[in-house]
């Protein structure tokens, strides 16, 4: 733990004191900034930044790309951004495939003055023409700070980092416990190697303050499903909601998985499938933390094992579009189901919140094959899955 705070400050300019904060505790010596900033919604013609606040504060993105230092500072509102929780900056108008050097700035606005500026740091916007990706995913992390940190450690870097839900335990109580879990979880400095495509478990939206993820959280939509190009794979990723029916009185009428669910559907019929983009890939890729398969469908249990809600409104689509793979977690069982004719796309779980059951996968697409592993914190791959180009 303190090697990694010793790593992560060692790229600070300023006393940066951040890894290891607590879940809602005070930010040692009342330093500004609690998170470094985190790569989302990676684009090929963009990213957004997010970084935990302590403080009413307004902050930027200085870019450096060889020409000079461009700043982001605006917010899409005719505002530099601003808050006092968490400070957001999107940029647009990049090139794809680009590494590119930045650094956010912070400065407070009330009390003492401070300006806090990170170490210049890299991201690279994703390419939909390369020939290859690579990817990783974790799955239902729960907050378990010691997985964490070796998922951290043992993951490589990627084109993008799919955290496919369950990254919350205690279905945010509080709102001071949301920036720490999803910003800096485990004390780590997760997506420094591997921008983040964030996708929404059950556990992700409960509680009082669930409803407040989307303001840590970016996505290239603004909503909980999204899809983008990474070289030859076409990825997808949908939210399967809450693993019980909407009027479960454990949820206590604040859940409207359906209505989502439906929604998903026809934004899979009308824009997903016929964007020439997703129609030509090689490759196609769905993540979603609820599985969409499972090995016994016929038990009933006290909670989805998987999403029936889901499979019934998007099964239809998703075979029309030649979806080959669902990527899923919740189970905390690593699982794979291959293709039959009933259900011509075949599922991989994997990923727990133990050490023993934790888990990555890794994916790696070139012009051959796309190939998943699920990889233990071991170095054992204990599953692995190949696909041949769809077209
Ligand atoms: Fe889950």
């Amino acid at each position: 733990m303190e090697a990694k705070r010793r790593e992560f400050l060692g790229t600070a300019i300023g006393s940066l004191a951040v890894c290891g904060v607590a879940r809602g505790e005070e930010t040692p010596n009342g330093e500004l900034v609690a998170s470094p900033p985190v790569a989302m919604a990676p684009r090929s013609d963009g990213i957004e930044f997010g970084w935990s606040v302590t403080r009413l504060c307004r902050g930027w993105i200085e870019l450096e790309d060889g020409s000079g230092v461009r700043r982001f500072a605006r917010d899409g509102w005719g505002l530099v951004p601003q808050g006092d929780k968490v400070l957001r900056v999107r940029l647009d108008g990049l090139e794809p495939g680009t590494t590119y050097r930045y650094r956010a700035v912070t400065e407070s606005m009330e009390g003492e003055k401070q300006r806090i500026e990170s170490g210049w740091r890299e991201f690279q916007t994703l390419d939909p023409s390369a020939s290859s990706t690579r990817f990783v995913v974790w799955n239902d992390t729960h907050d378990f700070s010691d997985t964490l940190r070796e998922l951290d450690r043992k993951t490589p870097a990627a084109d993008f980092l799919v955290w496919n839900g369950d990254a919350d335990q205690n279905k945010w109580r509080e709102e001071a416990a949301i920036p720490s879990t999803l910003l800096s979880p485990g004390g780590t400095d997760f997506t420094a190697q591997r921008p983040l495509a964030f996708s929404w478990g059950n556990h992700d939206a409960r509680g009082t303050y669930g409803f407040r993820v989307p303001d840590y959280i970016a996505t290239p939509s603004g909503r909980p499903f999204y899809a983008f190009r990474s070289g030859p794979l076409a990825a997808v990723v949908l939210d399967t909601g809450e693993d019980k029916a909407d009027d479960h009185p454990s949820f206590k009428g604040r859940v409207a998985s359906e209505a989502l669910r439906r929604e998903q559907a026809e934004w899979l019929r009308k824009e997903v499938i016929k964007n020439p983009a997703f129609q030509d890939a090689p490759y196609r890729v769905v993540f979603c933390h609820i599985p969409l398969r499972w090995t016994d469908e016929e038990t009933v249990y006290s909670f989805d094992h998987f999403s029936k809600r889901s499979r019934d409104l998007w099964h239809d689509v998703l075979v029309e579009w030649g979806v080959q793979v669902i990527v899923s977690g919740h189970t905390h069982r690593i699982t794979k189901i291959d293709a039959n004719d009933e259900f011509p796309y075949a599922q991989l779980i994997g990923g727990g919140p133990q050490l023993d059951l934790a888990a990555w996968i890794e994916g790696v697409a070139d012009k051959k094959s796309l190939r998943l592993k699920v990889r233990k914190l071991t170095g054992e791959t204990a599953a692995e899955m190949a696909f041949a180009p769809a077209r």
